[in-house]
């Protein structure tokens, strides 16, 4: 079973009873409620190691997480995913450069991640941060949420960069989607590969599938670099992530990882959070993929029951229920707010979908306890579903630019015609339907609208 030096050293340290002359300032004695929990919160002292210079504790953790989940190198985040992706994207950078002063990639000006539309604000963040241009992937049928690609597609947009001798430094998508959808990420690596791209996934909500029966995690299947938010789906605490890098993945990412991360992070991070990530890797060799597997079969189950009652199911993944609930007659936020009030909140809502997120530690009860309230729920005609549908908008200004341009508050329905500024993406989803630096039509606003986003920031003149 996995050592969990972390967790020794925070107990060994908590026993010794020294004065706390560091941070933070609880010093370990916080009163009442997290009083348990402020023993082990401490920062960076000697013997606790050092995040982002790892070669101690945290370090040895690293490796076990690493070896769990089949990744040349594992890197921790007490920041999420989103911390994990910004470095992602900065990896991908250096590596490009890396390329072009081998003379191994021709020089561009200006460079470009080709990406799935339904990527998360973080990415976009990055994408301002490091000046970046993005080339959407997106289907007909693209979705704020849904955006299934396929390696034609990839390799159809790949092609038509090489042709403008500008490679992207990047092909990137999101996979598993927030609701549950999953793309065909051996292909697409396969595709990005075959132009020599190094290829990243967004797998924030699918930290578990390395541990289900068919093991699909992105370092198995070919990425280079793939973020999880062990958070979403592990019993780990909210802020807990990992940045994998493959053993395939060009050199430079993992000798850069580190410098990546530490380049947008902060310089306290919790040790709280490491804790629970180490704990999680006892956690992952020691019954976890049983009780996982148990889950799994008995949620899929309950959604074959609910479909035999008629609700319409969205998705592949094992851990999310996701319901389109309006051929019952609910909308999705309805239904959301009938299951709060049986006493089950869900993860999502919108006009069209309501997103359960589970994990294995919800347990058979929970489920019991779900399908009571779905089943006993009162059919009704069933409503006529929103176009939910992307539309293609012109992009004016870089989204660097549009991010640091003097910026204004709308009402969203007087925003067509104006440029989208760095507007507030909230999570969730946070997957913006207009992308800083491009012209807003009536469908964008439109969309936001529906997405209850009643005012917007745009570019100010
Ligand atoms: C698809 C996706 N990517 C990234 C993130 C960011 O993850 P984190 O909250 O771990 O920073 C989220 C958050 O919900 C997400 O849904």
């Amino acid at each position: 079973m996995s050592s969990t030096p972390i967790i020794d050293f925070l107990k060994e340290y908590a026993e010794k009873n020294t004065v706390r002359a560091h941070m933070p300032g609880h010093k370990g004695a916080f009163p009442g409620f997290l009083s348990e929990a402020a023993k082990y919160d401490i920062t960076e002292i000697p013997g606790a190691d050092e995040l982002f210079c790892a070669r101690g504790v945290i370090r040895e953790s690293e490796k076990n997480a690493a070896r769990l989940f089949g990744a040349g190198r594992t890197l921790y985040s007490t920041e999420g995913s989103s911390l994990a992706i910004r470095a992602m994207l900065y990896l991908a950078l250096i590596n490009a450069k890396a390329l072009e002063r081998a003379g191994l990639r021709p020089k561009t000006e200006r460079y470009t991640v080709l990406a799935a539309r339904n990527a998360h604000f973080a990415f976009i963040a990055a994408c301002a941060a490091l000046d970046l241009d993005i080339e959407w992937l997106m289907p007909e049928s693209c979705a704020l949420l849904s955006c299934p690609v396929t390696a034609r597609m990839a390799d159809e947009a790949l092609a038509a960069l090489d042709e403008r001798k500008t490679p992207p430094i990047l092909v990137y998508v999101t996979s598993p989607d927030y609701l549950g959808a999953e793309q065909p990420i051996a292909e697409l690596a396969l595709a990005a590969h075959w132009h020599g791209v190094p290829f990243a996934v967004d797998n924030a909500h699918g930290a578990y599938l390395g541990f289900v029966e068919n093991d699909r995690h992105p370092m198995k299947l070919g990425a280079d670099l793939c973020c999880d938010s062990a958070h979403k789906t592990l019993s780990c605490l909210t802020g807990a992530a990992y940045l994998h890098i493959s053993k395939y993945a060009p050199a430079v990412m993992a000798e850069t990882a580190e410098r990546a991360l530490a380049l947008f992070a902060s310089t306290s991070p919790s040790y709280l959070i490491l804790a629970s990530l180490d704990a999680m890797n006892a956690r992952l060799e020691s019954g976890y993929r049983e009780e996982l597997a148990a889950f799994a079969r008995g949620l899929g189950r309950l959604k074959e029951r609910l479909a035999e009652r008629g609700y319409s199911l969205v998705g592949t993944e094992e851990l999310k229920l996701t319901l389109a609930p309006k051929s019952c007659g609910y909308t999705g936020l309805e239904l959301a707010e009938t299951l709060r009030k049986r006493g089950v909140e869900c993860e999502y809502a919108d006009e069209e979908h309501t997103v359960l997120m589970l994990s294995a530690q919800n347990g058979e009860e929970a489920l019991r306890r779900i399908e009571a309230a779905l089943l006993t729920l009162e059919r009704r005609a069933p409503l006529e579903k929103m176009d939910l549908r992307l539309p293609k908008l012109t992009r004016v200004m870089t989204v660097r630019e549009a991010m640091l341009a003097p910026q204004e508050f709308v009402p969203t329905e007087r925003a067509e015609g104006r440029v989208m500024g760095n507007d507030h993406c909230a999570c969730p989803p946070a997957v913006p339907p207009a992308i800083p630096g491009e012209l807003i039509t009536r469908e964008a606003a439109e969309l936001m609208i529906a997405f209850l986003k009643t005012e917007c920031a745009v570019v100010n003149g």
